[in-house]
């Protein structure tokens, strides 16, 4: 048997010589920071500068009005890998702005509540202060489990007419934890609550279904699971459940002005996009979203969580390295800490060895990993294009450094 068909058996279907040599930064770093910035394909780069040629050479204007299809085409391909309708898509430039555009597009109520977890991003929780300070709006913090997960009993318990919406994250920034996206989407569905999902580190690393989800609204960035080019993100609005919502704001891309009084909104989602956008991260990220659905995302999900259990199982055996993930099902982002360390040295210390990893710090998840006594973690996250080799090689210098 060749050494790449063992290969593609034991990464469940994926080629995986091919996929390194279809990552330019693999001949250069040890890459552990898809959870930052995953590193994108040849594919992907050359759609983008190619794109990005074309303005230079022919105009910026002229070359989108050549590139339409591929344009077009950023819908449809985005739209199937979370099983949704390619109107249901806009693309905006990352997930938090996405994340914005959906949040602050609803009209909150004195003493109306919103619910949330734990592990929440920071900034999600910086604009759940912003709007209860500004209407009365009442935020409610649903506790974890014992498995570190949102609690379901609770949320069941506290969700109540009161809620006007229910939004969490589906993978943490700092942490291996995934949240049961679906059980709690069955919660707000029954209790007729809006149900926002943060799936900025899911899509492109586990399946995502919006369907099976139930959620109404959906935010996700390009540059990390994705692989797509920074500065590109996408939001998904249901159109049975959030047609009547408007955009906080709106432009002559979103709207029409028909009478000198009067406007008419898009009905699709593209009325959360604005007119002007980054062309080639869009072209970008068609390609990388292309590039996942024909790899399949059943096969990166597999390979990524063989990959992160067998990093924890290598860290594991370090003496004074603690494992910090939460949850009863873990993916890609592996975090740990290490006694006595400070952790941005042992990353600066790595990084002078082409091995990235990053810290996570309260900063982007103050209430999670301050509950925990947490200061700060390690976060090494994986992606297709890492071997096993490569965790050995890590670990290996990791405890060099301890
Ligand atoms: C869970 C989560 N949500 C949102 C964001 C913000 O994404 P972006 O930087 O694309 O706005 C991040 C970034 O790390 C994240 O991890």
């Amino acid at each position: 048997m060749s050494t790449i068909i063992q290969q593609k058996k034991a990464d469940g279907g994926l080629d995986l010589a091919h996929l390194r040599a279809e990552t330019p930064g693999c001949a250069h770093v040890l890459h552990l920071n898809a959870a930052g910035s995953a590193l994108p394909s040849q594919r992907t780069l050359d759609a983008t500068l190619d794109h990005l040629k074309l303005e230079a050479e022919i105009g910026g204007y002229e070359a989108a009005a050549m590139a339409r299809d591929e344009l077009e085409g950023f819908y449809p391909s985005v739209a199937r890998l979370i099983g949704a309708q390619s109107e249901e898509i806009a693309f905006v430039e990352n997930a938090t702005r996405a994340w914005d555009l959906a949040f602050y597009s609803l009209d909150f109520k004195p003493g109306d509540r919103i619910l949330t977890c734990v592990s929440e991003y920071s900034s999600n929780y910086i604009s759940y202060l912003q709007v209860a300070r500004k209407t009365g709006a009442e935020i409610v913090v649903v506790p974890d489990d014992e498995h570190g997960q949102i609690d379901l009993a609770a949320l069941e318990r506290t969700i109540d007419t009161r809620t006007k919406l229910l939004s969490i994250s589906h993978v943490p920034t700092q942490g291996g934890l995934v949240q049961p996206a679906e059980a709690v989407g069955k919660i707000a569905n029954d209790a007729g609550v809006l149900y926002l999902l943060d799936a900025c580190q899911s899509v492109g690393q586990l399946p995502v279904d919006v369907d099976r989800i139930g959620c109404d609204f959906l935010s996700v960035t390009g540059r990390k699971y994705m692989r797509g080019p920074r500065g590109t993100g996408f939001l998904y609005a249901r159109r049975a459940t959030t047609a009547d919502i408007e955009p906080v704001f709106l432009d002559n891309h979103a709207a029409k002005w028909t009478d000198d009084n009067a406007y008419t909104t898009r009905d699709d989602a593209r009325r959360f996009e604005n007119w002007e956008r980054y062309f080639a991260g869009v072209i970008g990220l068609k390609v990388a979203a292309d590039q996942i659905n024909e790899l399949g995302i059943g096969p990166i999900w597999a390979r990524l969580s063989e990959l992160a259990d067998g990093l924890r199982r290598r860290l594991a055996t370090l003496k004074g390295v603690s494992l910090t993930d939460l949850g009863k099902v873990k993916g890609g982002i592996v975090t740990f800490a290490v006694d006595g360390a400070q952790h941005a040295g042992l990353r600066d210390a790595l990084r002078r060895q082409a091995i990235n990893v990053s810290v996570s710090t309260q900063f982007s998840s103050r209430l999670d990993l301050q509950r925990r006594g947490l200061r700060d973690v390690m976060r090494a996250s994986v992606h297709v294009y890492n071997t096993e080799q490569e965790l050995d090689r890590f670990v290996a210098a990791v405890e060099a450094l301890l």
